[in-house]
């Protein structure tokens, strides 16, 4: 990092070429070996710092300004159409391009904003029950004056548990709570996987194809799960029992394949267990988690124990007989 940021230095004025819009970057100076200083260095790397940023955010304001030039020409496009349609009263083909230039429209609307639903919507009251707002309190109690909202991961978290899922208006309760903007909260919630922001089945079987698990044939796993639960991946079964997720690895490889139902890890699979898995939460019975092919424990060896198999043999073990 030191190379490159020793190279920054801010541009004189006589250095700057005569289009000054061309030139409003940190420039480049040959490499003064007299000025490596402890001072000289930071600042180099503060420069180093602010170009980065400088890129950062050039790259995401060219995206959304490109994002919005599309959206404005489909819009424009759109409303030619509309005027052609009522003016000359045009055929069905004509029609047909309309719907077609307002489903792209919809899609890329989709990508910025959040679509309300009857099921997710500001509207519907959110208020935590009395248990998880004694949660809430104690939770609060571990950050200082100031920082609460570094609690917004377990508040959404038993937001979550509360209803099932996180609909914006358990965001906008969270947001409140934290004295935060909401778009805070949206920025959270919508980052980490583990926040569902759609309507989930009873049981969110999340499936581990990474590849240690892959390895060890997580595609049969998957195979077997989405005919058991007669759901694909990234759906919910129809008698909303069963929600199934492809997800990265769960920290249980030496126990692979696996996957996650609700808290629950189910290690060591075969499509054979795997399937009893499911039938047995069809029944309403929970299975008892950990590795299905007992008497494995925990992440024992697979081929049982190989050490500390016996006494061990105390003081002058292997110690010569002369001494
Ligand atoms: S790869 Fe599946 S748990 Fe790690």
């Amino acid at each position: 990092m030191y190379t490159s940021s020793m190279l920054f230095a801010y541009c004189t004025s006589s250095d700057k070429p005569s289009d000054k819009s061309t030139n409003k970057k940190l420039q480049f100076e040959p490499l003064d070996m007299k000025k490596l200083t402890y001072e000289y260095m930071i600042k180099q790397s503060i420069l180093d710092t602010v170009n980065s940023t400088t890129q950062t955010l050039t790259v995401t304001y060219m995206a959304i300004t490109e994002l919005s030039t599309e959206y404005r020409t489909l819009l424009n496009k759109l409303i030619t159409l509309l005027e052609e349609t009522l003016m000359y009263n045009v055929n069905d083909e004509h029609w047909d391009s309309i719907v077609e230039l307002r489903n792209e429209i919809q899609n890329k609307k989709e990508k910025l904003m959040h679509r309300d639903s009857e099921h997710d919507n500001p509207n519907i009251p959110f208020e935590f029950d009395e248990a998880n707002k004694k949660r809430i309190k104690a939770i609060l109690a571990i950050y200082p004056e100031g920082h609460k909202r570094g609690a917004m991961i377990p508040l959404l978290d038993l937001a979550q548990r509360q209803h099932g899922w996180l609909p914006i208006s358990a965001m906008h309760k969270v947001a409140e709570i934290l004295e935060v903007p909401r778009m805070r909260v949206y920025e959270v919630a919508t980052f980490y996987t583990m926040f569902n922001r759609k309507p989930m089945g009873k049981y969110h079987v999340q499936i581990c194809t990474c590849t240690p698990c892959w390895l060890r044939d997580s595609d049969a796993i998957v195979k077997a799960v989405t005919a058991a639960t007669n759901c694909e991946i990234g759906g919910t079964s129809a008698d909303k029992l069963f929600t199934i997720s492809e997800v990265e690895c769960l920290g249980a490889c030496a126990n692979a394949p696996m996957f996650q139902v609700n808290d629950d890890y189910y290690e060591d699979l075969t499509p054979e267990t795997a399937t009893a898995v499911i039938n047995a939460f069809k029944k309403g019975e929970r299975p008892p988690p950990g590795p299905q092919n007992a008497p494995r424990f925990a992440a024992d060896p697979a081929g049982g124990l190989t050490s500390l198999t016996s006494p061990p043999p105390g003081p002058g073990f292997g110690v010569r007989s002369d001494l």
